[in-house]
């Protein structure tokens, strides 16, 4: 089959067999790219109509006792400045969020220890306390089982992990030996089972990926079947064993978008930071190829400048205020509107 009637089986069927899959990731072309993007933006427009949903992102600790290839926050990155928020500095962000009209705060940091199921929860139960119409998405890495449901007990309805490639053999480029691809799958089996709505994802044009592995990567996130997925692009950060690698390319990232929508019309597909930072409208771009959440920075400027996962980040110097104006125009200037809204994901 040609391309075009693959894309064409993809938006019928909504999958394709990992050869077609991979030809198809491996061989397109611009015209494809741009006929995959209108189909997938049209999936999207009969699911949310104009709408964008909005997630206000608190980066409440830079300490991380991983050490991921690609990674800025890496424990070995000893000019990594680290910072933790006390459960003050959270609410705040949280609370001057609920005025700007966020109604989803996604709770993210590295793998710190610090962190006990007990802090942790305590803080989920008293933004859920202040702020009962909120919904809670938790980005905290691996966990334990018991870790994970005392947290969906304390309130917290979704969990982001991204599963970073399907492939083991991958996984273990990008990752030391202490991580392992199996594990980050279980956990996200884990997150699911107990009821959280469930994001994974992976970056794209990561070093060593191939078409293939992107392939797998979708027929991964098939089998799942996760709420949300977020995918950017990889950008090196020049502390990291990754500094000298190729970034990931802006139309691959919008590509994979796009076929993500039309795999899983109704999943919620952020347009990230990452594809934000590549391009000044890779953003914009995003959405018009499917995505269909933005999600601006909460936290506190003074420690933005602290939580670099890759270099250039955007949105460091910003006030909370001015991310979200500075989305809000930016999404209509291309027909969209952002919503106050918890966004839950919809069958
Ligand atoms: N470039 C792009 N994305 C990155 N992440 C971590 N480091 C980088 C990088 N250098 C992504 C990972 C992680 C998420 C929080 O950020 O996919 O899961
Ligand atoms: Fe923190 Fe990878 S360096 S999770």
């Amino acid at each position: 089959m040609n391309n075009r009637e693959l894309i064409e089986k993809l938006k019928n069927e909504r999958v394709l067999s990992k050869t077609e899959f991979t030809q198809l990731i491996g061989t397109y072309t611009k015209k494809d790219r741009e006929f995959t993007a209108k189909l997938a933006r049209g999936e999207a427009d009969r699911v949310f109509g104009k709408k964008i949903f909005v997630r206000g992102l608190i980066e409440f600790s830079s300490y991380c006792k991983n050490d991921c290839y690609y990674c800025g926050l890496r424990r070995s990155n000893r000019n990594a400045e680290r910072y933790r928020l006390s459960k003050e500095d959270i609410l705040r962000c949280a609370d001057e969020g609920y005025e700007l009209g966020f109604r989803t705060f996604v709770l993210q940091s590295g793998e710190d220890g610090f962190y006990t199921d007990e802090i942790l929860c305590d803080i989920v139960k008293s933004i859920k306390n202040a702020h009962s119409d909120c919904a809670i998405t938790l980005s905290l890495g691996e966990r334990s089982e018991e870790s994970y449901k005392r947290l969906f007990d304390a309130g917290a309805d979704r969990y982001l992990l991204r599963h970073e490639t399907a492939n083991t053999e991958h996984y273990s480029k990008l990752h030391p030996d202490s991580l392992k691809a199996e594990n980050r799958q279980e956990c996200l089996r884990t997150l699911k089972r107990i009821g959280y709505q469930t994001g994974c994802g992976f970056m794209v044009g990561s070093p060593f990926q191939t078409a293939e592995n992107l392939a797998e990567d979708l027929l991964f996130i098939k089998r799942l079947a996760p709420e949300m997925v977020g995918i950017g692009p990889f950008i090196p950060q020049h502390d990291t064993p990754f500094r000298d690698k190729q970034k990931g390319g802006l139309e691959d990232t919008l590509f994979m978008l796009s076929l993500i929508r039309l795999m899983k019309p109704n999943v919620l597909l952020p347009a990230t930071t990452a594809l934000g930072t590549i391009s000044p409208l890779g953003r914009e771009q995003g959405i018009l190829a499917g995505a269909n959440v933005v999600m601006p920075n909460l936290s506190p400027t003074e420690v933005r400048q602290k939580y670099l996962l890759y270099d250039n980040k955007i949105c460091t110097g910003d006030e909370s205020a001015q991310c979200k104006e500075c989305l809000n125009n930016r999404m209509k200037s291309i027909g969209y509107e952002i919503v106050t809204d918890r966004g839950d994901y919809r069958n």
